[in-house]
């Protein structure tokens, strides 16, 4: 069935389900700990993390090949402050030596495919500057998070910009070998509904641990949630933050 709901007003949904919150700080703290940093925001999506980093005062680069996400953050208020790219890790500018990388918001697990997955961490650590450094999160499998994902506990109701209202719910298959194909439901307007589909890819921390290695990086640490806690603390989170060596 072909969407009704258009590109900008899927952006606008995204926007609405995902406002500011405890791993935005994060990242941005992340990206702050040095000042005035030439700053790659891979997988930037409709820009929220990506004009807030610009803001304090950062050079950076937003790239996403979603091109709706990225045409609703060039709209936005401060988005001229950021250079913006459609595509994947392969459009990484040649000629800039990034000091920070972040993948914000699971963007690890849109990139489902692993052959697709090491080339992204490759082109990232090619990016880095000697001493630069990574951070993104994923969810860990151990977690079981697509168990919750169901019409019960997901069901949602969100009033966008345009004043249209959108019914969201979601269903997810199981995880079979490391894949988990996530499903949301959209009644768009009171009238029948559509979907979307994404396939996400759930890895342990011991495969983050193989895969930045293989990719040139040092694993600095992987934590369990956005106050720095352990792996298996209750948040669900891995959050992998690397260097490339000096
Ligand atoms: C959940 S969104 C996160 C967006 C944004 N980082 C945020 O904080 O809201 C995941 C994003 O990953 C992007 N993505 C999917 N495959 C990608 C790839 N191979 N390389 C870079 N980004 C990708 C999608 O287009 C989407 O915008």
């Amino acid at each position: 069935m072909p969407s009704r709901m258009t590109g900008s007003q899927l952006a606008a949904l995204y926007d609405a389900g995902n406002q500011w919150s405890a791993d935005d700080d994060f990242f941005l703290a992340f990206v702050n700990e040095r000042p005035s940093s030439r700053v790659l925001d891979l997988g930037c999506g409709t820009g929220r993390m990506t004009i807030a980093v610009a803001a304090d005062g950062h050079t950076v680069v937003g790239i996403d090949p979603n091109a709706p996400s990225l045409a609703a953050a060039r709209g936005k208020h401060g988005a001229v402050d950021v250079t913006w790219i459609d595509g994947t890790s392969a459009a990484i500018p040649q000629e800039i030596k990034f000091d920070v990388a972040i993948m914000t918001a699971h963007v690890a697990q849109a990139i489902n495919d692993d052959g697709d997955w090491h080339r992204t961490l490759a082109d990232v650590n090619r990016a880095l500057a000697p001493g630069g450094r990574l951070a993104f999160d994923t969810r860990d499998p151990a977690a079981r998070a697509w168990e919750s994902w169901n019409p019960a506990t997901t069901r949602r109701t969100h009033t966008l910009s345009d004043g249209s209202t959108v019914e969201t719910w979601l269903e997810s298959t199981p995880e079979i070998d490391g894949l988990v194909t996530l499903t949301e439901h959209r009644v768009f307007n009171g009238s029948s509904g559509e979907k979307g589909i994404s396939v996400l890819a759930f890895r342990t921390e011991d495969q983050l641990r193989h895969d930045l290695n293989l990719a040139g990086f040092e694993v600095d640490h992987i934590l369990g949630g956005w106050a720095g806690e352990d792996v298996g603390s209750g948040q669900g989170e891995l959050i992998a933050l690397a260097r490339k060596p000096r």
